[in-house]
């Protein structure tokens, strides 16, 4: 019958001003370039309580007790007290973003990994609490990183969340 319109599939093709779309949100150019701040985009508040990412930090305990009791303000090792003040502060907070994440520059392109190194460099002291890096907060971060890296293949990613 009238199916003749539907031949006309070249106008359906424009879509490339989406994806053009989405992009120029974004304030700086150098936000698509830049991995960690593309990464923040990839970690959604669904992912987050999944995981139970908050609890398992908040319950981490070393031979010296809770992670928290030295670990809650800016500075350094930093753990946001409450799931939607860590939530904000993991997707907007690069600092608190590169306490668990990191850019491995060692692959082309540059790609996202979990920062161990961090935690295995005081995990076993001497001048830092002992504790097990085999523990819920790592497998939380484990899950996490999956999980954004589900929607980073999945090119399903928000745009970058990071302030700073
Ligand atoms: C008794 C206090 C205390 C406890 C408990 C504690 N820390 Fe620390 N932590 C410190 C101090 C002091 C430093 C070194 C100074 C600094 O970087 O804050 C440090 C440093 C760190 C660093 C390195 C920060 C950097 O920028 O290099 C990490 C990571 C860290 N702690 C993680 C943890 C984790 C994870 C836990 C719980 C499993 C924990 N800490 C428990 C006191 C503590």
């Amino acid at each position: 019958m009238v199916v003749g319109a539907v031949a006309c599939t070249t106008t359906t093709q424009s879509q490339p001003t989406n994806l053009g779309g989405s992009n120029g949100s974004s304030n700086g150019s150098s936000e698509e370039t830049d991995p960690l701040a593309l990464w923040s985009g990839c970690i959604t508040s669904a992912d987050f309580a999944l995981t139970n990412f908050a609890a398992a930090w908040d319950g981490l305990e070393t031979s010296e007790g809770f992670c928290k009791q030295c670990h809650v303000s800016p500075g350094s090792f930093q753990l946001p007290v409450g799931e939607n003040n860590f939530f904000a502060a993991i997707t907007t907070n690069r600092a608190v973003l590169g306490q668990f994440f990191r850019v491995d520059n060692s692959t082309t392109p540059a790609q996202i990994v979990v920062n161990v190194g961090t935690f295995q460099a005081v995990a076993s002291g001497p001048s830092h609490p002992r504790f097990d890096l085999d523990n819920a907060g790592m497998t939380a971060l484990d899950q996490l990183y999956q999980l954004a890296l589900n929607h980073q293949q999945a090119d399903q990613c928000g745009p970058p969340t990071l302030d700073n």
